[in-house]
């Protein structure tokens, strides 16, 4: 069983969502969605660490959901950086588990599901690196440079996955990818694809479709839909009086 570090990226303004609050720290069904992303990865024994990045204003309100919550295994509350990518970089240079797996993970992508994590993570030992993604259903077209409002391309579809995250690696992997990024100035908006750049391939894993990256007021809306159907799932008739005979 291999350590596993977790840098959870909670380090955005959320202004696709509007409001003063960070997305992340919006409730959900009465807790924070950065509560339920983590409690998503803690329950888990094959995590040792999680490291939160979060923005440099919101470390003390992050620090009050761990204590609050009991999440004893987030060793590290860090500041994020001017994007996803430097925000990730900020956090793996607090892991402890350099030899392990680190996954990385959207603070704002709580229904994650266990399953889903656990496949990543083998998935990751196995291959060096993994991502959770689901097949595009809608067709997906290129608009012609310059935002001309027409399409100029359209994509194979069959060969086409939209990409969410946990994404794993081996911690050294992904650091070099991460170095190499920063010195290439490269910006990628996930660490698959910085890993994509050194040359290695990166197994793909079936995420799940209602693994949502909440991001604009519609998506807190479907949140609130889904967090409901969960709670239907669970539900259990009791069981039927027995027949009278
Ligand atoms: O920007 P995007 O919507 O792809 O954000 C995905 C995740 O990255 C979110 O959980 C967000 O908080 C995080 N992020 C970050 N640091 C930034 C920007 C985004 O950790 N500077």
């Amino acid at each position: 069983m291999h350590d596993v570090s977790v840098v959870i990226a909670a380090g955005g303004s959320g202004r696709r969502m509007g409001g003063r609050t960070p997305k992340q720290f919006l409730l959900l069904g009465g807790a924070p969605i950065l509560e339920r992303t983590i409690a998503a990865f803690h329950s888990l024994r094959a995590v040792r660490e999680i490291v939160l990045v979060v923005p440099a204003d919101c470390v003390s309100r992050a620090a009050a959901i761990v204590r609050r919550a009991g999440f004893r295994k987030v060793a590290h509350i860090v500041p994020g950086g001017k994007d996803r990518q430097a925000s990730v970089f900020n956090g793996l240079e607090k892991c402890s588990f350099r030899s392990g797996i680190v996954l990385v993970h959207d603070a704002v992508r709580p229904f994650v599901r266990r399953d889903t994590i656990l496949s990543v993570i083998h998935a990751a030992g196995r291959y060096g690196a993994a991502l959770a993604g689901v097949p595009v259903k809608d067709t997906i077209t290129i608009e012609s440079p310059g935002g001309s409002g027409f399409s100029s391309r359209t994509l194979r579809r069959e060969e086409l996955w939209a990409v969410q995250t946990p994404q794993g690696f081996h911690f050294a992997l992904l650091q070099e990818a991460h170095m190499k990024a920063r010195a290439d100035r490269f910006h990628g908006t996930d660490d698959a694809s910085l890993v994509e750049r050194k040359g290695t391939r990166v197994k793909i894993v079936h995420g799940s479709e209602t693994n949502i990256k909440i991001t604009n007021p519609d998506d807190r809306k479907l949140a609130e839909f889904l967090l409901g159907e969960g709670r239907t799932l669970q539900w259990r008739p009791k069981a039927a009086p027995p027949r009278a005979r």
